[in-house]
């Protein structure tokens, strides 16, 4: 019905002209040679475009002499110009609240920096990580595990140029294998938590589900986007559930083409430029071989159980196990086994001022 009254104005000259966030969802019959033929896409802009928006969005704004867009306009990868709007708006919003009754406020980069913080990115919207406030720092023991996911991940997303200027290859995808519950999606959400690049985050089983019959497109779709926010962190959760080893799945081959799925997208025709994917699984024995080759999740990273022999005390060990069943606080602050083992033991803080200090 809609075509054809598509189909009636071209033919009558007129020149239609259709837009959509949502290319793939898009009856591919519009799309015909004498309909809308043409298909031009809008990226996202980019750090120069966005600090050229961001010029003219606080042009309005009585901006303090430390504001530096450019650090704004870097800071927000993914960032569409309504997000920007949305950011200004925050940090104006901040700035009023901080100076009530000054008679000439001005907005501060402290204030873009707690704006930054709240707001996030709309394109992102459907598969970012809960952003919980967690940073690295929050992340028990595991340094280094840590240190190896800020080298291989964290740095190059941050600094691309550097990497390409020095003619370092870095690695395309990590996986994080380990027990469940020793904090593999904590450590991906405390990346994601230092906010210097894009989180995509999908989970294996819950993909599948959501996208019966169209996992691949799925995945397809995951990079795509992962493409246009670059830098971005493609987080695969779970991936046993999506990428099994191939020719044992009794679902009639939905499970090999999400793999080779992968695979393609990984390899790239299109080149993932800063994009590094990082894949957690409990069974790394049920994962496809195949994505564990060079120039795919090459790295192989293991995140222990917590280390029960070098702390050496019984609180300490409890503590942590009872934080592999998840039951460590949201934000811990500081070796917050041994926080927990306390309370868990009853032991007072008294018990080991020395070491805590
Ligand atoms: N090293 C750690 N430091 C602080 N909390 C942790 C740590 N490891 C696990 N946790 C806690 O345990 C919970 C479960 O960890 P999670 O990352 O979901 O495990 P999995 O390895 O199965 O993905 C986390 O939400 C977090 O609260
Ligand atoms: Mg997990």
């Amino acid at each position: 019905m809609f075509r054809r009254c598509v189909a009636r104005l071209v033919q009558a000259g007129a020149a239609v002209v259709g837009t959509t966030s949502r290319p793939e969802a898009v009856d591919p019959a519009l799309r015909s040679p004498d309909l809308l033929s043409l298909r031009i896409d809008v990226p996202l802009p980019d750090a120069v475009l966005r600090r050229e928006q961001l010029t003219v969005l606080t042009r309005p704004v009585p901006l303090a002499d430390d504001v530096r867009l450019d650090e704004v306009a870097a800071r927000t990868p993914g960032f569409v110009a309504a997000d920007l709007a949305a950011l200004v708006r925050e940090a104006g919003v901040r700035a009023a609240l901080r100076q009530k009754s000054a008679q000439t406020p001005t907005v501060l980069m402290a204030d873009f920096t707690a704006a930054l913080e709240v707001v996030r990115p709309t394109s992102m919207a459907a598969a970012t990580l809960e952003l919980a406030r967690v940073t690295l720092d929050d992340v028990g023991d595991l340094a280094e595990v840590k240190q190896t996911l800020t080298e291989s991940v964290l740095w190059p997303l941050t600094y691309p140029d550097t990497f390409a200027r020095l003619g370092v290859q870095p690695p395309r995808g990590v996986l994080l294998y380990g027990p469940p519950g020793c904090g593999k999606t904590y450590l991906v959400t405390a990346l994601a938590g230092t906010g210097r690049a894009n989180v995509l985050s999908v989970k294996g089983a819950e993909l599948l589900s959501k996208w019966v019959g169209e996992s691949e497109r799925a995945v397809r779709e995951l990079f795509r986007r992962a493409r246009e926010a670059a830098p971005t962190l493609v987080f695969l959760d779970e991936v046993d559930a999506l990428a099994p080893v191939r020719g044992q799945a009794t679902d009639g081959g939905t499970a090999d083409r999400v793999v080779a799925a992968l695979l393609t997208e990984l390899d790239g025709v299109e080149a993932l430029r800063n994009v590094v994917v990082v894949g957690a699984t409990n069974r790394p024995d049920l994962v496809d071989p195949a994505l564990l080759r060079p120039g795919r999740l090459e790295r192989l990273v293991y995140v222990p159980p917590p280390d029960a022999e070098a702390d050496g005390d019984p609180a300490g060990r409890l503590a942590q196990r009872a934080a592999c069943r998840g039951r460590r606080p949201a934000r811990p602050r500081h070796g917050v086994g041994r926080v927990l083992g306390r309370r868990l033991c009853g032991t007072g803080p008294g018990g080991r001022a020395g070491r805590d200090a």
